[in-house]
């Protein structure tokens, strides 16, 4: 089982029609027919929405992803059109709205990782591969890669994993040309950020993009869409810490993920019940993470 523990009842707003409730964000269309996201407090683990939110968080992911998009405008132009709040919106709904371009998406997860952990880990113990493609022997959880690989995924509904794809399944279904443009824009894009947060103490272990088409009279042109380089679609580890062989502390879900795993929660991540409530000290510490995240990688102080 997975999928919501409680699903929310979206906010009703004059003017603008409720189109989906993601895992974390809602998707609302404007008269102007762009997309408006508004990024809830909503966490998710295990494949479930938890029944606790974490305070803030939709606002960090926000205010994260737009310091991001600025810095990789040369490299590809992002969907943001407006942080202005729609007319008629809840003021609970400031800084973690976004006014977006309405994009063709494309159905792939562009996951790029320069280290190697999670799924990537899971397949290079059992074949020496990621994604099929061949890695050097001797690497553990957390070894830096020779060179940094495009590995996709394709997108599940919620409460489903992403699948690992190879680049040549990609290519078969969005055909070469695309597939050739998602990976080195993907690629780019993740070294570009990787070295901003490595410049500031983080590595940049792996993220995930989405992209999608606008259509323009020149002919279709990529965008980059949903969120980027936050603390949900990647994983950044402290460097003064990182230490191949073991599992790297992260700034992300890793309070709320040990803290469900741990006998005091006396969940079973293998039953069929919901996970319970998220007692306050891992609400406040895991908020305590994204907002620290947010403040080394900008230099800017969360207020
Ligand atoms: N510019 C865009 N145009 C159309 N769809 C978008 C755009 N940006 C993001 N999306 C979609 O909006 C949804 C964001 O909600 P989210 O809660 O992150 O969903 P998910 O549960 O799929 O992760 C995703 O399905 C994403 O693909
Ligand atoms: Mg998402």
């Amino acid at each position: 089982m997975s999928g919501f523990v409680e699903k929310p009842e979206p906010v009703q707003v004059p003017g603008l029609t409720h189109l989906h409730t993601g895992k974390v964000r809602d998707l609302y269309r404007n008269e102007a027919g762009d997309l408006v996201m508004v990024a809830s407090d909503r966490m998710s683990a295990y494949d479930w929405v938890l029944p606790t939110e974490i305070p803030d968080k939709g606002r960090v992911l926000t205010q994260l992803s737009l310091w991001w998009f600025d810095l990789l405008t040369d490299l590809v132009p992002h969907h943001v059109v407006s942080t202005d709040l729609p007319a008629g919106a809840p003021a609970d709904w400031e800084g973690r709205t976004l006014v977006c371009k309405s994009l063709n998406m494309v159905p792939v997860e562009c996951v790029a990782r320069g280290y190697l952990t999670g799924s990537g880990l899971v397949e290079y113990n059992e074949t020496r591969t990621v994604c099929g493609l061949a890695l050097p022997e001797g690497l553990s959880d957390g070894s830096e890669l020779p060179a940094p690989i495009f590995t996709p995924a394709t997108k599940a509904a919620v409460g489903d994993h992403d699948e690992n794809v190879s680049y040549e399944e990609v290519a078969r279904q969005i055909g070469a040309e695309t597939a050739a443009m998602l990976r080195q824009t993907t690629l780019a894009v993740y070294s570009r950020a990787r070295g901003i947060a490595r410049e500031r103490g983080i590595i940049l272990a792996d993220t995930k993009f989405e992209f999608g088409f606008e259509a323009t009279e020149h002919g279709p042109k990529l965008v980059i869409a949903d969120e980027v380089l936050t603390p949900d679609s990647s994983r950044f580890w402290p460097a003064a810490s990182w230490e191949p062989g073991r599992a790297q502390p992260s700034y992300d879900k890793q309070f709320v993920r040990d803290w469900l795993t741990s006998p005091a929660s006396g969940w079973d991540r293998r039953s069929e019940q919901p996970p319970p409530a998220l007692p306050q000290e891992i609400v406040d510490a895991t908020r305590a993470k994204y907002i620290e995240a947010y403040e080394l990688l900008t230099g800017h102080t969360w207020s």
